[in-house]
């Protein structure tokens, strides 16, 4: 049994995110989607954020509800501790750019050095690897339309907020 957790902020969760879960649960037999926040991005109380973390879990088990080896979770604190709670065999990250890269690597060495779990990688597709979700919350507080890069319950909740 493999066991993957795929940490990150997903405020919001966008389909350069789904497609990344997708994929890798056709390569894990398990996958953790543990949503945390990263106190280096806005969060609903220091400003600059869309949801907040029971909101982003909510969000995203509908978003994974077609994938029966997906569980969704919350965490605060190192993400090598959540890994080791879970059982996790492996951290996940996706990669947009090389600009990615160099960050990911260093957190991924890091996270190795802390606990010897690995960081698998998985490289986005082309059409969406300008998805980031600090440009989808940037563009939706500016009044823009993202409804083609967020999975529908994001899209639905942007909608009902505006309203
Ligand atoms: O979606 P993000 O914001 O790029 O995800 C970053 C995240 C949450 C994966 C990273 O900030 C993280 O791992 N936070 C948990 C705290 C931690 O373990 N820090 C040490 C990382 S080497």
């Amino acid at each position: 049994m493999r066991r993957v957790l795929y940490p990150g902020s997903f405020d919001p969760i966008h389909l350069g995110h789904v497609e990344i879960i997708e994929t890798a649960s056709h390569l894990f037999d398990d996958i953790v989607v543990a949503a945390t926040v990263n106190p280096q991005k806005g969060t609903p109380k220091t400003g600059g954020g869309l949801f907040d973390l029971d909101e982003r879990v909510e969000i995203i088990t509908e978003v994974c509800a077609h994938l029966d080896n997906v569980t969704v979770t919350q965490f605060s604190g190192l993400v090598v501790d959540l890994a080791r709670q879970v059982n996790a065999d492996f951290i996940l990250k996706g990669l947009r750019a090389v600009s990615d890269y160099e960050t990911e690597l260093q957190m991924a060495q890091m996270n190795h050095a802390l606990s010897g779990i690995h960081t698998v990688f998985i490289p986005s597709a082309s059409t969406r690897s300008f998805l980031a979700s600090k440009l989808i919350r940037e563009v939706t507080q500016l009044g823009g339309d993202v409804s083609t890069m967020v999975p529908e319950p994001v899209q639905r909740r942007l909608k009902s907020s505006l309203s």
